[in-house]
């Protein structure tokens, strides 16, 4: 319905962030100045590397964090002035699992219920809803002390939705699952996106997770958007990338040499193997004449296929 949000003009805009800044108090600025919006009923996906400034800005606009400067609103409601509003309309499942171990799915979920004001029926009702969504309603009656990473994770998925959110946060909904459980987890993220009409922004340290779930991503780096777009057009972006894997002697002058080069943007070296990043009809033959010129000997060479890793890395690292 919404799987391509960057075509529907008319979709409405649930959450508007405008320069938001966060600088902690021991100075470090996490978040330097964000803007984006998300339409109702998208699946928005923040990918960045360790320190990007995706939890704080989660937090954010989750209420949990006051910003430094900047506004957002989601619904229209701004995250400062109108916090306690907000709370009722959002949902979070932050980095750490907050569940008791001793007690069972039911337990934590009615105690975290109970957090909203949920009338005490409704809450019954709703618990016995949600626990069937996440297929854990055999569960219902027995200790979470007992339950694997991935059974844990889906309780605390749906602990983030006892108050019927209109939107859900999700700080790295699969950090330490194994594969299996992750693609679970994922399926589950899609199947209330679908189901239940809720807009998710997740941030994540893995492509495949926004590649199969988002709408739209932004890879933030060093507290800034470095690229937002679709996944095909980031993908797109890099399709005219080229990357090069070659192993040469002498390679220390060689790598000044190519460095120089118009249609080169990149070169890393490790364990003596090179990769050059660079676009162009020429780029491979103009890497070969520098090699060749360099009195280097090129001992294999071979072209390889871009991924959306090497987006990310470009755009994260690039010019490091
Ligand atoms: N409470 C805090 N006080 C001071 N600095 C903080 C605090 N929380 C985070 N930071 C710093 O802010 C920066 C951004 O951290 P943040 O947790 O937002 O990144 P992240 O993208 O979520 O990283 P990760 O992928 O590791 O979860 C980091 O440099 C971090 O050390
Ligand atoms: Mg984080």
């Amino acid at each position: 319905m919404h799987s391509n949000c960057l075509d529907c003009d008319n979709m409405t805009e649930i959450i508007e962030v405008k320069d938001i800044v966060k600088v902690y108090r021991n100075g470090v600025k996490a978040v330097k100045g964000i803007s984006f919006s998300v339409s109702k009923g998208e699946i928005f996906g923040l990918l960045g590397p360790n320190g990007a400034g995706k939890s704080t800005l989660l937090k954010m606009l989750s209420t949990l964090l006051r910003p430094t400067s900047g506004t957002a609103t989601i619904d229209g409601l701004d995250i400062v002035k109108d916090a306690g509003e907000i709370r009722k309309r959002i949902g979070l499942v932050a980095e750490k699992m907050i569940l008791y171990d001793y007690l069972t799915p039911y337990e934590n979920l009615k105690l975290f219920g109970k957090l909203y004001s949920i009338e005490e029926k409704a809450l019954d009702e709703r618990i016995d809803d949600l626990l069937k969504t996440v297929e854990m309603d055999k569960w219902k009656n027995e200790r979470v002390k007992n339950f694997s990473t991935g059974m844990r994770q889906r309780i605390n998925l749906i602990r983030g939705l006892i108050n019927y959110p209109e939107v859900l946060f999700l700080d790295e909904p699969t950090l330490g699952l194994d594969p299996h459980s992750s693609v679970e987890i994922r399926r589950l993220v899609a199947k209330l996106n679908r189901e239940m009409g809720i807009t998710v922004i997740l941030t994540t340290h893995y492509m495949e997770e926004v590649d199969a779930l988002a709408n739209r991503i932004a890879i933030i780096n060093n507290g800034e958007i470095a690229a937002l777009d679709t996944s095909e057009n980031l993908k797109r972006m890099i399709s005219e990338e080229k990357v090069l894997e070659v192993k040469i002697t002498n390679s220390a002058k060689a790598i000044e040499s190519i460095r120089e080069l118009d249609c080169v943007r990149d070169v890393s070296s490790r364990d003596g193997e090179l990769r050059i990043y660079g676009q162009g009809e020429n780029f491979v033959d103009s890497v070969i004449d520098r090699i060749k010129s360099s009195d280097s000997r090129i001992i294999s060479i071979k072209e390889i296929e871009p991924s959306l890793e090497d987006v990310f890395i470009k755009l994260t690292f690039g010019g490091e």
